[in-house]
């Protein structure tokens, strides 16, 4: 029997989000029912009602969830009813040129429900990166469900499916943090201190993050920060320089999505360093740089798709470590907040007071 729950719907661009009846189907072959406990507010949930993603109103946002399976197709196997799970936005397939290369963590063509949720007149939702969790309940495709530790609290857990992975992979996968390294990270919102979090994992010695605001800079010691550079008066490259024998980083992080902070990621590094893209810049950017600069300094310049993770093998693996209090996940969550309150929170987010606010459901 399909159900009716509620869930938080952007039905035109730039318009308030508000909370409606939503009708969830029975789970279809290769298809789950999640009971969402908790579901954290990132940038991308306000970039879709805002238009910056697609036109394909109206969307059911929120996709950064824990919760436990409550049902699952016929034909599933991998997740049963009563696992606890996070939902991810990389269910790969096993089958496009990239899985069958060996690089699942590159998936061109990851698998999402296949039937619609809607609203009670029919009309059919977009979820927010196929997951739609700011609801009680959703229907995602089974493979987007990752069973984890359920030791792990759900407001904590849920924060991986998204901003606080990509961080950590930027630094980990994409960045190839080791120790000893040398790190700078730019824009430490949660995406930039996770991506500090992660170099801090890694075992890298000096850790640098640069930001515009002194509250950001004060929360990124929380996550293993050595050194902050406030770069509003202040040149970055030349400070960084300094804290680094005058040579630059081995590896740095952009996490904000802007040429001129990419183009201090790309000067602040050192010979054959490498520099992880992780922040999304907008379709009208263009960067400029002198080609010879480019030979010149050698090294890597790498983009990082949701951290280049892999759900099935980074999910338990960092919640087992956070879990053993070697991650700080409980930092990231700056408040937790009722589905109602979620129009607030984008404000919030707005005005650069949380890392991220949670709906508890
Ligand atoms: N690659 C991915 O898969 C992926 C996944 C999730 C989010 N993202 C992207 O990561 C980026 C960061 O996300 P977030 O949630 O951390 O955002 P956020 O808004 O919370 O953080 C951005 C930070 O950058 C700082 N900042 C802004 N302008 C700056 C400047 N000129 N110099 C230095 N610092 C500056 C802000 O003060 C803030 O602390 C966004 O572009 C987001 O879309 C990428
Ligand atoms: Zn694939
Ligand atoms: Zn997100």
């Amino acid at each position: 029997m399909p159900q009716e729950v509620r869930g938080v719907i952007a039905k035109a661009k730039g318009e308030p989000v508000s909370v409606e009846t939503i009708i969830i189907p029975d789970p279809g072959p290769g298809e789950a029912v999640v009971k969402v406990q908790a579901c954290g507010v990132c940038h991308t949930d306000l970039h879709y009602r805002e238009g910056g993603i697609n036109d394909e109103f109206p969307f059911l946002l929120g996709h950064e969830a824990a919760g436990v399976v409550e049902s699952v197709g016929e034909d599933v196997t991998d997740v049963a009813p009563g696992d606890y799970v996070i939902l991810n936005w990389r269910a790969v397939c096993g089958q496009c040129r990239s899985c069958l290369r060996g690089k699942p963590q590159y998936c061109f063509a990851t698998h999402n429900a296949t039937q619609k949720m809607t609203l009670t007149d029919g009309t059919e939702l977009s979820p927010a990166l196929g997951i739609g969790a700011f609801c009680e309940k959703t229907l995602v495709a089974a493979g987007q469900c990752t069973k984890v530790d359920p030791a792990a609290k759900p407001e904590v857990a849920g924060l991986l499916g998204c901003g606080v992975m990509a961080g950590i992979g930027a630094a980990v996968n994409t960045g190839e943090v080791g120790r000893g390294d040398t790190v700078a990270v730019f824009g430490c919102g949660g995406v930039g201190n996770a991506a500090l979090e992660g170099a801090r994992l890694a075992g890298a010695k000096t850790i640098i993050a640069v930001d515009i605001d002194d509250t950001k800079l004060e929360w990124a010691k929380g996550f293993g920060a050595t050194h902050t550079i406030n770069s509003t008066n202040v040149d970055p490259v030349e400070k960084i320089r300094e804290l680094t024998d005058g040579n630059g980083v081995d590896v740095a992080i952009e996490a904000i999505g802007l040429p001129q902070t990419y183009e201090q990621a790309f000067y602040a590094r050192d010979l054959a360093g490498t520099v992880v893209l992780v922040g999304v810049p907008n379709p009208t950017m263009e960067i400029k740089l002198p080609f010879i600069e480019l030979f010149g300094r050698g090294g890597a310049l790498k983009s990082s798709w949701y951290g280049d993770c892999l759900p099935s093998r980074d999910f338990p693996m960092l919640i087992d470590l956070y879990l053993q209090g070697r991650l700080n996940l409980d930092g990231f969550v700056s408040e937790t907040i009722a589905i109602d309150d979620v129009e607030e929170a984008f404000h919030k987010m707005e005005r650069g007071e949380v890392l991220r606010s949670v709906v508890i459901i």
